[in-house]
């Protein structure tokens, strides 16, 4: 019988995700939860040539759509009759550039479902009672920008606060399960490319240890999910290669 536990990572086909599921895969079975089911099936034939020990299970879900989430993936956890779910990584976002004046309603809900409530609704089914004893660890990815505004960043900024004070709030009610979060100034992922090398350049320079990378990130992600962290919960980590420290050298 396979006895490793099931991590569930959300935003499984981003670098991040990537760079995390290649860390588990010699110790954990995963399930990689994103939005596009063929870059999904790309990711698992790469991770599999890499580690073919490991059981990967998939399930493509726009977060956007809330109220199927929480359904979705229980009757997903049913079909495969997969109970030891021990940890879960919430990678999944969006960032928005868009100044105040010209949100929507429809975006704020839109931020708000794929930053935060999509993983509420995965939590709340992670600790039903069939699955609870499992579970260890809960892990978000926050953001520099919950700290500090920005131009254009207003929604991301508030999302990504409100994950750091779930955080708070979770870890008192779902001990002895641990929830933190980590908040990274630049990570060079795909997704920044839409920014220009100008933007990315000079955000970069104000980084004292440069921009990070997705295996930072991982590292940090892979430790909070270890029982090397047994004693965290509640907490944000920043991240930031000394972006913050180094706010007021203009
Ligand atoms: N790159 C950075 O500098 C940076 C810095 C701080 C925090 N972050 C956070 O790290 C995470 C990953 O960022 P990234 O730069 O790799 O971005 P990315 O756009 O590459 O990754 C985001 C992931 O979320 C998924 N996603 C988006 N909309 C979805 C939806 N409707 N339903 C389901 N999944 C959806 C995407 O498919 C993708 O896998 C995000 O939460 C981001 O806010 C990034």
């Amino acid at each position: 019988m396979d006895e490793k536990s099931y991590i569930v990572i959300t935003g499984a086909t981003s670098d991040m995700g990537i760079a995390l599921s290649k860390q588990l895969l010699p110790v954990y079975n995963l399930i990689l939860l994103d939005i596009n089911e063929s870059t999904l099936v790309n990711t698992i034939s790469m991770l599999k040539n890499i580690n073919n020990t490991c059981n990967i299970m998939y399930m493509a879900i726009d977060f956007n759509d809330i109220s199927a989430v929480g359904k979705t993936f229980q009757d997903f956890l049913k079909k495969y009759n997969i109970l030891n779910i021990s940890g879960l990584v919430h990678i999944a976002g969006i960032a928005p550039v868009l100044p105040l004046k010209s949100t929507e309603i429809e975006d704020w809900y839109k931020i708000f479902n794929i930053n935060l409530l999509s993983a509420v609704e995965i939590i709340k089914v992670l600790i039903k009672k069939q699955y609870k004893y499992n579970m260890k660890s809960v892990v978000f990815l926050s953001s520099i920008y919950a700290h500090f505004g920005g131009k254009a960043q207003i929604m991301y900024t508030v999302s990504k606060a409100a994950i750091e004070a779930f955080v708070m709030g979770a870890s008192v009610e779902l001990a002895p399960i641990r929830v933190n979060t980590i908040a990274p100034g630049l990570v060079k992922t795909n997704s920044m490319s839409v920014y220009g090398d100008n933007y990315a350049e000079q955000f970069e320079s104000k980084h004292l240890l440069g921009g990070g990378s997705a295996e930072n990130i991982a590292d940090i992600l892979y430790f909070l999910l270890s029982e090397k962290a047994s004693w965290i919960t509640g907490q944000t980590y920043i991240v930031d290669g000394g972006l913050s420290v180094n706010a007021l050298n203009l």
